[in-house]
């Protein structure tokens, strides 16, 4: 965090730079605010140029033809600028809100595409705040800065011409005068607010002192520590006094001291002026222009001193950004296609270990499973059996040892064509705002007719509770499918496991949080989604495990026992503990 921000004091052109590079697919738009930035600086420019025959003609009682004019133009220049002034802001604010919303594409797009292990660097919420805060940030600061630098300048450049074209000589001595003023001015206010700040300091520190004397006034009192109390709060009190005269003399001072230069460059330009006058380079009109000019030109300079901070604010948010979006995707160097898999599976001294954790999660893990079987997977809360699981789609890489889907490494095929192997049920069912069917034929099943769709909620025992929505599969299931119990919502990724027709079929937890009577169906619903593939069940279900046609048992990440139900109840090992203590029935909860 501090280490990026340190960055961006550092460099913020750079990131700058590739910031703006995002906006030029919206080159027109900023063109079309560029015109309209040139334009109101021409209108202001051409107000602070009627000043001069305002104060000319206007109270000149011998000239009668100019007074409708004047007053005409002045209208004219503000509709021009008003007109300027909102081509600009639409060109501006339609190019950044652009360059927003396809940031915020571009970061989703990114963050589906990284490896599971940086969902477990980086907090969802955080992820949620570089989609929201950080890209409108960029885009606005982009743009803002932008907008400032160009038009502030402008306006600068335009008024500037406009006195040097007057009186070069005036313009000369302002410019020389401003800033030497500017800083003075600068350097007075700054003692007075350093000793301001002081005074607020001890006021505090006084407050603290009383307070503390007070709240302990028993052992004050039973100490008689009274004077004590006393004198250490006169001294703050005394203190303070003190410093509250300096703040008031300061104050008082630098007031007179600002006001007496102000009044001082006034004199020197109007000396000036006067000697320009009577060399007649200089009218009443001329200087009045001048003056405004001098004074519109000040707000244009304090816009572009902010600049550099409005750059380093979009830039910090630019480089979360840029970081997020220079990170690796997930590795597919596999060029194997594969249509359907016959779903042979071997594990070959597999070793995984999450990123920071000291552990390895899966230890030297060998088996294999084969088509049409259930293998169980078992063992104690955290000792692997989820890790293991989640290597076979490659949300993780293992570190060490070989996976083989029919006798070709994982990595070797295409990422997108062995998660098509896959179908997925786990604890926690994850159901989006949108339709039962929606849900059901999700992502790359979205194509699935209507009667297949049918099928597969039947084959999940999902129909019985859909048929009695009031728009059936089109009923909304609402944020997060909150409207369904944890039975029907299982029952839905059944269904969805089901019209996906996989190979391979991964079972996490997928009963564990129900009860009874939903285990009953949803159990029911996972035998129809079985036979003929190849299931890795993580269970606590007796019978789903006394029925698996072998039993893995995970201890600390090591495959510990393996063998059918009964081979490894004879053994009266691990798992025969595990099978007293954990594993249970539906009746005998
Ligand atoms: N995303 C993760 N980051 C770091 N450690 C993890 C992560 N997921 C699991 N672990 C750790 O790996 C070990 C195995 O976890 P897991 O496979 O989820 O166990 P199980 O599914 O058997 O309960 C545990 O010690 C767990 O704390
Ligand atoms: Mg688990």
């Amino acid at each position: 965090m501090s280490d990026t921000s340190l960055n961006g004091a550092s460099k913020p052109w750079p990131t700058y730079k590739r910031l703006l590079q995002y906006a030029r697919p919206y080159r027109p738009f900023l063109l079309m605010a560029l015109v309209g930035m040139v334009f109101e600086a021409a209108a202001g420019a051409g107000f602070t140029r009627l000043m001069k025959p305002i104060v000319n003609n206007s109270f000149d009682p011998s000239n009668t033809s100019v007074s409708l004019l004047l007053p005409l133009a002045i209208v004219g220049l503000f509709v021009v600028r008003g007109l300027a002034g909102f081509v600009t802001d639409y060109g501006m604010a339609r190019s950044g809100r652009s360059v927003a919303r396809d940031l915020r594409m571009l970061l989703l797009g990114k963050y589906l595409r990284m490896p599971g292990s940086r969902f477990d660097a980086e907090p969802v919420p955080s992820m949620l705040t570089k989609l929201g805060g950080d890209t409108e940030q960029v885009a606005m600061a982009a743009i803002d800065a932008m907008k400032v630098m160009i038009s502030a300048s402008l306006q600068v450049i335009a008024m500037l011409a406009l006195m040097l074209y007057e009186s070069p000589k005036i313009t000369l001595m302002i410019l020389l005068l401003g800033p030497v003023l500017a800083v003075m001015m600068d350097r007075v206010g700054r003692r007075y607010r350093n000793i301001n700040h002081r005074m607020q300091e001890g006021a505090a520190g006084m407050l603290q002192s009383a307070g503390q004397s007070l709240q302990g006034h028993q052992e004050v009192k039973v100490y008689g520590a009274q004077q004590a109390e006393l004198d250490r709060y006169a001294t703050l009190v005394q203190q303070n006094l003190r410093l509250g005269m300096k703040v008031e003399v300061t104050r008082s001072i630098s007031s007179v001291v600002v006001q007496l230069m102000g009044a001082i460059g006034l004199a020197l330009l109007l000396f000036v002026a006067g000697l320009e006058a009577i060399a007649g380079r200089l009218d009443a009109g001329g200087f009045v222009m001048l003056m405004v000019a001098m004074i519109a030109i000040i707000p244009a300079l304090k816009q572009l001193t902010n600049v550099q901070g409005m750059v380093q604010r979009g830039v910090s948010s630019a480089q979360r950004l840029f970081e997020v979006l220079d990170s690796d995707d997930e590795p597919d160097t596999g060029t194997l296609p594969l249509a359907r898999a016959q779903g042979v599976i071997e594990f070959r001294n597999v070793s995984a270990r999450y990123p920071g954790q000291n552990e390895p999660a899966l230890d030297d893990v060998s088996f294999t499973a084969k088509p049409g079987t259930v293998t169980a997977i078992v063992g104690r809360s955290g000792s692997g059996k989820t890790t293991l699981v989640r290597l076979l789609p490659r949300f993780y890489a293992p570190q060490s040892g070989e996976i083989l889907l029919d006798g070709q490494p994982l990595d070797a095929y295409r990422l997108a064509d062995l998660r098509r192997q896959i179908a997925l049920v786990s604890q926690r069912v994850m159901l989006f705002d949108d339709s039962i069917a929606a849900n059901v034929a999700y992502g790359e099943l979205s194509a699935a007719g209507e009667d297949v769709l049918a099928d597969a909620i039947r084959g999940a025992n999902a129909m019985e509770f859909v048929e009695r929505l009031p728009q059936g599969v089109d009923t909304p299931i609402g944020e997060d499918g909150g409207r369904l119990s944890g039975g029907q919502r299982q029952r839905l990724a059944i269904a969805r496991a089901m019209l996906k027709d996989a190979p391979i079929l991964i079972l996490d937890e997928a009963t564990a949080a129900l009860d009874n009577e939903s285990e009953r169906l949803v159990q029911d619903a996972l035998q129809h989604l079985m036979p003929d593939r190849t299931t890795l069940v993580i269970a606590h279900r007796l019978s789903t495990i006394e029925h698996a046609d072998q039993v893995l048992v995970l201890d600390h990440g090591r495959l510990v026992e393996q063998g059918t139900h009964a081979e490894l109840i004879a053994r009266s090992g691990l798992y025969a503990r595990l099978h007293r203590m954990q594993f249970r029935e539906p009746d005998s909860v």
